[in-house]
């Protein structure tokens, strides 16, 4: 498939522009108010295989009594890039994998418009467990999840951090709009980081796709 069929495949027409050099994808904004990393996490010896072993063996909250699997994270543990989503649903629940089903394979496109293969990049999600029926998490769940999340960007050192839709509050704990989140460069652990759509809400919202493509170029000039 050529760039314009993986645009299609994810409901975003192209057209020929008149003048390709003077399609100009504008620079984010840099943000200076990001949060510092709060949550400590003891690690006997600091490595992704001990960090796995401890996130599966978590009985931190309550969702371990619900969970079928541990959804810890998946890919290239050299990635440039993170791609972080909020918490496993209920097929990542059953197979222990991110973001499989159809948000899943809206990602995979987004990411091959922009040249990236999922193999590529590594991705995590702020909750490593899923709250049953699909609710919100609260805010013990995620205060005893964050820090394996802080411990796997403190290991991949990626060199850009894109994260979706509301696990964007958490890690940087505001409530601002998304909308207004966006074109923003925003640090964390030092790396940058940007904001966009979850898939999950372009699959209901399909106009905003264009808009997260417009993050997904401007995302592509840090790597
Ligand atoms: N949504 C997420 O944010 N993460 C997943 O793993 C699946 C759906």
């Amino acid at each position: 498939m050529n760039k314009a069929e993986y645009l299609k495949a994810i409901g975003i027409e192209t057209w020929q522009p008149r003048d390709a050099e003077c399609r100009v994808v504008e620079q984010p904004v840099i943000c200076t108010d990001t949060p510092k990393i709060k949550h400590i996490i003891a690690v006997e010896d600091d490595t992704w295989a001990s960090l796995q072993a401890q996130a599966e063996a978590c009985h931190a909250c309550d969702l371990a009594q619900t969970r079928n699997h541990v959804v810890f994270g998946v890919g290239n543990q050299q990635a440039d890039l993170l791609i972080v989503g909020e918490a496993p649903g209920v097929n990542e629940d059953k197979q222990g994998e991110l973001f499989v089903g159809r948000a899943g394979q809206l990602l995979n496109n987004m990411l091959l418009s922009i040249g990236l293969q999922r193999e590529q990049i590594y991705i995590a999600n702020v909750l490593k467990c899923h709250p049953p029926s699909g609710r919100d998490p609260q805010a013990e769940e995620l205060s005893s999840c964050v820090p394996f999340l802080e411990r796997q960007i403190a290991l991949l050192q990626p060199k850009i951090i894109l994260i979706l839709g509301r696990a964007a509050h958490v890690l940087l704990e505001t409530t601002e709009a998304l909308e207004s989140m966006r074109g923003k460069e925003y640090h964390y652990q030092n790396i940058p980081l940007l904001v966009s759509y979850h898939p999950a809400y372009l699959l209901r919202s399909p106009k905003e796709k264009r808009k997260s493509q417009q993050d997904l170029l401007m995302l592509k000039k840090y790597l």
